[in-house]
């Protein structure tokens, strides 16, 4: 099948003046599992150019806090409830800088990061599955116990190990792969609910 950006989503996307079609996934996977409300505080992991902040700006509201970071900037969001942050996740220095914004402990955590590819598969299945490890990282230690992370991975061999790694420290792990996301397109989503808090520092 020819793959084409410019589906029936990125048109929607384009009507309803949405930052990404990206936002229509968190929005179907919320719909499913029920995982944001009023007042929570939210870590977003990969979030420019935004446009799952917009979503979960709007069902945490002004009493949450969303905080986006990103590689690359993102442009203006309403504060409260938003903040972004430049930062890598790979950096030593990054689980300092989200606390300062975001002081633990996190409702929830999701994660849209996807690596810069460079086409070489060993070398991009391994930055995968590196910043998806430190992602896990970070949230588990900034979580409240019963919180959630839902996080997009690449279907391979990442995939069995990094959910045996949830399911050891969530209740509940499930594989969804939203109607928005495109069929030809190898990612899938794991939402993991119900932390135990093992690894929490705060
Ligand atoms: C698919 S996009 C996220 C889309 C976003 N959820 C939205 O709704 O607009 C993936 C993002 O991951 C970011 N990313 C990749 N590697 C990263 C890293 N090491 N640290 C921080 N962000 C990273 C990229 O810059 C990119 O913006």
């Amino acid at each position: 099948m020819a793959f084409n950006r410019k589906d029936s989503y990125y048109q929607q996307a384009k009507r309803e003046g949405k930052r990404s079609r990206a936002a229509y996934k968190i929005e179907e996977l919320d719909q499913r599992f029920k995982v944001f409300k009023k007042g929570q505080k939210i870590l977003e992991l990969g979030a420019a150019p935004g446009g799952w902040m917009e979503y979960i700006a709007q069902r945490v509201g002004v009493s949450g806090i969303v905080l986006g970071l990103d590689l690359l900037a993102i442009a203006q969001l309403p504060s409260p409830p938003c903040k972004t942050l430049i930062a890598d996740i790979l950096d030593p220095t990054t689980g300092d800088r989200i606390d300062a914004l975001l002081p633990p402990p996190l409702d929830g955590a999701v994660s849209d990061l996807a690596p810069n590819l460079t086409g070489i598969k060993a070398t991009d299945q391994a930055n995968s599955i590196a910043i998806l490890e430190k992602a896990l990282l970070l949230v588990k230690e900034r979580l409240a116990p019963g919180g959630f992370f839902i996080c997009k991975v690449f279907q391979g061999d990442e995939l069995k190990s990094f959910q045996l790694q949830l399911k050891s420290c969530f209740s509940q792990v499930t594989l969804a792969k939203p109607k928005s996301s495109r069929r030809t397109s190898a990612e899938i989503y794991l939402v993991a609910t119900g932390y135990d808090g093992s690894s929490k520092r705060q």
